[in-house]
């Protein structure tokens, strides 16, 4: 599966392939000791979803114009499912993927990486499975960085609810994922 770009950052999927001092630069990523009740750090989720075929994790990477496609200094981290609680989200969860454990890291954060690797996760998302036709998330009512994030991303609240537990309640966000763009011929 290749990359997707919504410049400034690509999305790479990360495989049995990847470059092992990429994985441990994401592995090292951290949302931030006042973040951790929005999302864990990717060394507590890699090892579940590198393990589940139904996840597929991915590192959110700086691409600056003109690098190379090994140029990489990671920046967040996400993963994106086929199952999860999508049956508690979706009537047909078939439609859709879940976007979780998506975090940019602490010094990294403010800059529009986040908004970008959201939107960027609607192209990963239809890379993973062309069939689905959304992609949703459950994002914090407390959360503002987040909400916004995906706002800008063309996330748009679905008027669902999401409370796993006593804590705030989470809102459902959903958008429709991105086909590449055709190239028109001779371009
Ligand atoms: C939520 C998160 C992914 C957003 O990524 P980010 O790179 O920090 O956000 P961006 O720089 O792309 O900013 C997106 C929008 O949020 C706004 N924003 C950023 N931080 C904010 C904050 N603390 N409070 C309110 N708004 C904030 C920005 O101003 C921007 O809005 P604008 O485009 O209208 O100016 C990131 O902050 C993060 O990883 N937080 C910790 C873990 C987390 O919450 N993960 C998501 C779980 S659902």
């Amino acid at each position: 599966m290749s990359a997707v770009v919504d410049a400034p950052v690509r999305l790479e999927p990360l495989t049995p392939a990847t470059d092992a001092r990429l994985l441990a630069a994401v592995l090292a990523l951290d949302p931030g000791p006042d973040q951790e009740r929005y999302c864990m750090p990717a060394s507590r989720t890699y090892p579940p979803a590198s393990a589940d075929p139904q996840r597929v994790p991915f590192a959110v990477v700086l691409a600056p114009r003109g690098a190379g496609p090994g140029a990489a200094t990671p920046v967040g981290f996400g993963v994106l499912d086929r199952r999860g609680h999508l049956e508690h989200l979706l009537d047909d969860p078939a439609r859709g993927l879940l976007l979780r454990a998506f975090y940019v890291d602490r010094a990294h954060q403010g800059r529009g990486y986040g908004a970008a690797a959201a939107r960027a996760a609607r192209g990963l998302a239809h890379a993973v499975e062309p069939a689905a036709q959304l992609l949703v998330l459950c994002v914090h009512t407390s959360n503002a960085a987040g909400l916004r994030a995906y706002g800008r991303a063309g996330f748009v609240d679905t008027g669902g609810r999401w409370q796993p537990s006593a804590a705030d309640p989470q809102v459902v966000m959903a958008a429709a994922l991105q086909p590449p763009a055709r190239r028109r011929p001779g371009r």
